[in-house]
């Protein structure tokens, strides 16, 4: 028994942070402290973003590196500017504009983390590979399939570089979910997965009245009222848990059967609740919901049922080996230890990949948005593996697109206006 489930520190970075590469002993973390400096940008400067750069000052502190922020950019030069001021970084280091990422991009800054609309993600995750840096991604990391598979590739091409990429699904990073997975679905205490189910219901989110957005900048403004700038609240938000359920299925689902629809939202394209059966095959199904509707029963969790017996994802923190590096420090909270993760593993001086596994969750999660806007059962195969089942789903790109923003060929898109079940194709 204990030599089928025991678990280098490899296969820990591939099952529990969806890595794919070794790397060395943990002598280096203490050889490195307070001798090192780590050079951060952040392209984003709105709330999560700042957040994150606080998270990794925080980080710093814990692991005994130094973290100077040394570059900002963001569509708002005004707001790379006002981030300056809190991160003491000089206006000339505070980029603005569609292109602002790479002006970020050609300064020293090492580590790029990440934090605008995930429509952008795509894009600027390419350059930040192409320019040789480490990141941090937020979630989700694209709003179309082709924009994950170029998060896939970006990771692919990150691995071979030596790069390190951290996403920001938080729960990966929490110490509880990661024991009570490595329990589970490592060395299946509970024996087998038969079913589950994960939740994002919530009440109302963003604009409250109707936008009429007339450029470009209205749309970034609200962006989270937008299907082509968001992927909608189920790829947004709810991406989260279905990366949960990813992660403790140890696959991506094989296909989705969704509902949804919009009950109560004032503003912009996007639907407030949807329903999805996700298949992941060999017979285990796993129900996904998540609703931005104010008034209505609300839960924010996971539920796995196994044979012998059922969690939340984070209350069987109990596996008979710990696969967590022991020189890691634990951070105060998931945010802070998504941000020590990245400064331990860019420590370590070889590549990480947690690219695949995000892109992975936010395509199933966009498997499911579509399932229920064309109210067609979809496959994995056909939105992400073989161009020629499917190719208006495998080719499926929103817009507008990143690059619309950087060329100036906006169009606006038709707010109120929605899929509709059955006749809707995509
Ligand atoms: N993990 C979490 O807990 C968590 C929480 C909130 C948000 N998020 C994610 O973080 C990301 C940002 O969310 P937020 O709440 O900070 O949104 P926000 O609107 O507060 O910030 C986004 C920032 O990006 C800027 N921006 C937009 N397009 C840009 C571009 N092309 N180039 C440069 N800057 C651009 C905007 O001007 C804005 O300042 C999203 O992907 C969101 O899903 C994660």
């Amino acid at each position: 028994m204990m030599k089928r489930t025991k678990l280098s520190r490899r296969d820990f970075l591939q099952t529990a942070l969806g890595a794919g590469v070794a790397f060395s002993t943990p002598t280096i973390l203490s050889a490195a402290r307070g001798e090192k400096t780590f050079k951060i940008g952040l392209i984003g400067c709105g709330g999560r973003g700042r957040g994150a750069v606080v998270d990794a000052l925080e980080a710093g502190k814990i692991l005994g590196f130094n973290v100077k922020v040394v570059a900002l950019a963001d569509y708002f030069k005004e707001r790379a500017l006002r981030a300056g001021k809190q991160f003491n970084v000089p206006p000339e280091r505070c980029f603005g504009g569609p292109t602002s990422y790479r002006a970020l991009l050609e300064t020293e800054a090492e580590i790029v983390l990440m934090a605008t609309p995930p429509l952008f993600r795509p894009l600027h995750l390419e350059a930040a590979v192409q320019a040789g840096k480490h990141a941090f991604i937020e979630k989700p990391v694209a709003v179309d399939p082709p924009g994950c598979r170029r998060v896939i590739a970006a990771g692919e091409v990150a691995k071979k570089k030596g790069l390190v990429i951290i996403a920001g699904t938080e729960m990966r990073h929490d110490w509880n979910f990661i024991l009570t997975h490595q329990a589970l679905a490592v060395e299946k205490s509970f024996g087998q997965l038969y079913a589950g189910r994960v939740s994002f219901c919530i009440g109302h989110m963003f604009q409250t009245s109707s936008i009429n957005p007339q450029s470009a900048e209205d749309l970034i403004r609200t962006w989270q009222n937008w299907l082509a700038l968001s992927g909608d609240h189920l790829v947004e938000q709810h991406v989260h848990n279905i990366d949960i359920a990813n992660w403790f299925c140890g696959r991506p689902p094989v296909s989705a059967v969704g509902f949804g629809g919009r009950a109560r939202r004032p503003a912009g394209d996007m639907y407030d609740f949807f329903s999805v059966d996700f298949d992941y095959g060999e017979g285990v199904h796993i129900h996904s919901m998540c609703r931005q509707v104010s008034g209505c029963w609300n839960w924010v969790g996971h539920e796995f049922i196994y044979e012998k017996g059922k969690t939340n994802g984070s209350d069987y923190p109990k596996p008979q080996q710990s696969p967590l590096p022991p020189d890691l420090p634990r951070g105060p909270s998931s945010h802070v230890q998504e941000q020590i993760d990245v400064l331990y593993y860019v420590n370590q001086g070889e590549p990480l990949d947690q690219a695949r596994a995000v892109a992975e969750s936010t395509a199933a999660a966009i498997m499911g948005r579509i399932s229920a806007y064309t109210g067609q059962r979809v496959f994995w195969n056909e939105i992400m593996v073989d161009p020629d089942k499917k190719p208006e789903l495998y080719h499926l790109t929103l817009k507008p697109t990143a690059e619309d923003f950087e060329k100036g060929t906006v169009e606006i898109p038709q707010e109120h206006v929605l899929p509709i079940p059955g006749i809707s194709v995509r």
